[in-house]
């Protein structure tokens, strides 16, 4: 199986990467780091212990990252994802899955080292751990065999006319892990709009039967809301997953290569994502740039991992 860290902040579809990521034959989840961004790295990371405490995977540490962004005020997304930054059913209690003792820094850099090989981060936050591991210690960059991104787009944006939210919250960020040369694959909304929580999709969740599935329905149907609510969306993108998928399945995603950048100074486009899929530059690609989703392999492996969680 492929070594993997997922870096997220749990939010409703990072929940359901979360469980791809758990569950999935394909990739062996070796730790998870959070970052603040859907709501405050607090939430994100009671978040993330819940959803893996549901998944009964009580030896994955969990680790809390940056509470802001390197250089710029954080941005929540409580409007998308309620007040507790995973709203819809109601938890009592602690997590069963603690908090690690390490942050997410230290813990990023133990499973690097200690790892034998290198392994694989995906990230479905702002890339604000990822920037400040690649910062201190470009030393241990040989031992990321690649970074997997749910942020950007190669269209417009879901907070501003050309951001997505992942850039959006934290562009200097975004932009210094495009620089380092690490293979870097971009699955934005182009793509995650293809994973659209349709009537069917929810049915055949539903149709599992077991407390974690409703648990998802009830996740899924409270994202729905707020993307109908806020855009008019009649089916929410489960964006997150995606980026785990493409791991699991490189060939559900269906990617190409091309120079990525992103806007930092930009005045009315700050976070921005200039994919330049013409070649328009000449600036070298930098970057795999998903375009396609294989719905139904996507949506299979998705309701097997659910099932085999039950
Ligand atoms: C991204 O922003 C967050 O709200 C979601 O969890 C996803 O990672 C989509 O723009
Ligand atoms: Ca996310």
């Amino acid at each position: 199986a492929i070594p993997l860290i997922l870096d997220c902040d749990p939010g409703h579809d990072d929940a359901m990467a979360l469980l791809l990521a758990v569950a999935d034959p394909a990739v062996d989840l070796l730790a998870v780091t959070t970052v603040a961004g859907n709501q405050t790295v607090e939430k994100c990371t009671v978040n993330a212990r819940r959803v893996l405490s549901l998944a009964g995977a009580v030896d994955v540490p969990v680790a809390r990252g940056a509470a802001r962004p390197l250089a710029r005020p954080l941005r929540i997304a409580d409007d998308v994802h309620g007040v507790t930054g995973l709203d819809g059913p109601r938890f009592e209690g602690e997590p069963a899955v603690p908090e690690s003792p390490l942050t997410a820094h230290e813990l990023l850099l133990e499973v690097l080292r200690e790892h034998d090989g290198p392994v694989t981060i995906v990230a479905t936050g702002a890339l604000t751990n990822v920037a400040r591991l690649l910062s201190d210690r470009p030393d241990l960059s040989g031992r990321i065999d690649q970074i997997v991104w749910m942020g950007g787009s190669t269209e417009r944006g879901n907070v501003t006319p050309y951001a997505e939210a992942n850039a959006f919250v934290d562009p200097e960020a975004a932009d210094q892990v495009l620089r380092s040369g690490l293979p870097f694959t971009m699955c934005g909304l182009n793509v995650t709009h293809q994973a659209l929580v349709t009537d069917d999709v929810l049915a055949a969740f539903a149709r599992i039967g077991t407390p974690l599935a409703e648990i998802c329905v009830e996740w899924m149907t409270f994202f729905a809301s707020t993307y109908r609510q806020l855009w008019g969306f009649d089916a929410p993108p489960l964006h997150d997953p995606v980026a785990v998928a493409r791991v699991i399945d490189p060939s559900s995603v269906r990617c190409v290569e091309a120079n990525v950048v992103v806007e930092t100074a930009g005045r009315w486009t700050a976070g921005a994502t200039a994919v330049d899929l013409h070649g328009y530059t000449g600036r070298p690609a930098n970057a795999q740039v998903a375009m396609e989703l294989d719905r139904a392999a996507f949506w299979a492996r998705l309701i097997a991992a659910v099932t085999a969680l039950s």
